[in-house]
């Protein structure tokens, strides 16, 4: 069963429904394109039809290999940058314990590198590893990408310290393309336990491939139900292209006509702590997907209401170019009651016969009337709650919406041609030969 539902009508001062209607065809045609791989940048759209055609076998053996990693690894390394595992981590984060890495359990505890490159970041890294029994996934699709790179040359000589180089091989696992790259060569040199990532799947749109999924089983959390629920959605959004029937057609309606109204800026916003990763995930989804050609919405993201005290009053009076998408979880999984005080000098004994829920929905909902009140247009994404299946289902409607947007708006939503600018630069710079 379908969980999201998208709410629009707090769109609805800033934006007549003519103007959003108006996308229709537009969003037919890009809808056409998805499913028919007919649309610029068709050679990696083997995301939309990912989920249902996923294999068992291959769940499986995520899931045989994740036990194995289990048996031998208190902690495991995430290494990758992007697309290469800004979806593992949106997942993990939304599922595990807040507080995890001061709990020892009994899934391995993850960490990452290889997103940076900070020497003490590293530094501090190698400290940990040198306590721990550890595993790693060195993920890159390309396999040449510098900031992985660096940390698995990095890691790669620590684990064979340690353990030796036999032993060392065997706690490393590559997942990268089928054929190409350095990392290829070095894993088949090496003869580490390799993954693929799809040729016609970008990073940005890889989390529900081993990137992800790998990452994901290692910590504990149940992949079938995430691709079952990624699965559901993708049913569902291929069957419909309505406004009124597919709520990514509706999403990338909206973003497309208030975009054309100058709200170049959309705010993604979520009021769970657990869900910060998801809108890094996002940011890169769509910013990756939509920022060309001097064009496109800029996606921006807040956590509240910790950010209410720090973006609020921008959000509230500063320019006029946001917009915000709210993120909204309708149930937490755990009661806390609020203790009553008998003295109640901070006041607060007025929330007693309320759950912490509840007062943050309170907050939300305020926060929505009097962004709108200030000319901030509001959609609202909601989920009854937070586990694999929504999660899975979040992550499809995003990735469809996503390729929906991009091709209404007029770009290629599958490439990305503007990442390389920095890493030539960075190259002639370091004296990299060649550049
Ligand atoms: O979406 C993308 O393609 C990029 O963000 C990549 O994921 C990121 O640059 C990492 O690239 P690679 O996996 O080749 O190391």
């Amino acid at each position: 069963m379908i969980q999201l539902k998208l709410a629009v009508d707090a769109v609805k001062p800033f934006l007549s429904d003519e103007k959003i209607n108006h996308f229709q065809e537009k969003i037919n045609t890009a809808h056409h394109d998805l499913l028919e791989n007919t649309g610029a940048g068709n050679a990696f759209l083997g995301w939309v039809n990912l989920p249902s055609s996923i294999q068992e076998s291959l769940l499986n053996d995520l899931l045989d290999q994740a036990k194995t990693l289990a048996q031998k690894a208190e902690v495991y390394v995430v290494i990758g940058i992007g697309g290469s595992y800004l979806g593992a981590r949106a997942v993990i984060e939304a599922l595990q314990h807040h507080f995890c890495l001061m709990l020892p359990g009994k899934y391995p505890q993850i960490i990452y590198a290889g997103q940076n490159i900070s020497e003490d970041y590293l530094v501090d890294l190698m400290e940990i590893l040198d306590k721990k029994e550890y595993a790693v996934s060195v993920i890159s699709k390309s396999g040449t990408t510098t900031e992985p790179a660096l940390a698995f040359r990095l890691i790669k000589n620590h684990l064979e310290n340690k353990y030796g180089k036999k032993e060392a091989a065997q706690r490393i696992i590559a997942i990268t393309d089928e054929k190409r790259g350095a990392l290829k060569t070095l894993a088949d040199k090496e003869g580490y336990k390799t993954y693929v990532v799809p040729d016609n799947v970008g990073g940005r749109y890889s989390v529900l491939t081993p990137v992800g999924l790998l990452p994901i089983a290692v910590a504990g959390f149940d992949i079938k139900k995430l691709v079952s629920g990624a699965k559901e959605m993708e049913l569902f959004l291929k069957a419909n292209k309505t406004l009124e029937s597919n709520p990514a057609a509706l999403y990338a309606a909206v973003r497309n006509a208030l975009y054309q109204e100058g709200k170049s800026t959309e705010i993604l916003v979520n009021y769970e702590p657990r869900l910060y990763f998801l809108s890094e995930w996002w940011k890169q989804l769509f910013g990756e997907s939509e920022g060309k050609e001097n064009i496109g919405i800029f996606p921006a993201s807040v956590s509240n209401t910790t950010d209410l005290h720090s973006m609020g009053q921008y959000i509230q009076e500063g320019k006029r170019i946001l917009f915000e998408t709210v993120l909204s979880v309708e149930n937490s999984h755990h009661k806390l009651p609020i203790p009553n005080d008998d003295e109640n000098l901070d006041g607060l004994n007025y929330l007693c016969n309320k759950s912490i829920t509840e007062v943050n929905q309170g907050a939300e909902e305020a926060t929505r009337q009097a962004h709108s009140d200030g000319n901030v247009p509001n959609l609202r994404l909601s989920i009854p709650q937070i586990n694999e299946e929504n999660l899975g289902q979040l992550l499809y409607f995003f990735e469809f919406a996503c390729g929906l947007s991009g091709y209404t708006l007029g770009v290629n939503p599958f490439d990305q041609p503007g990442v390389e600018a920095y890493k030539k630069n960075m190259f002639s710079i370091l004296g990299k030969p060649g550049f």
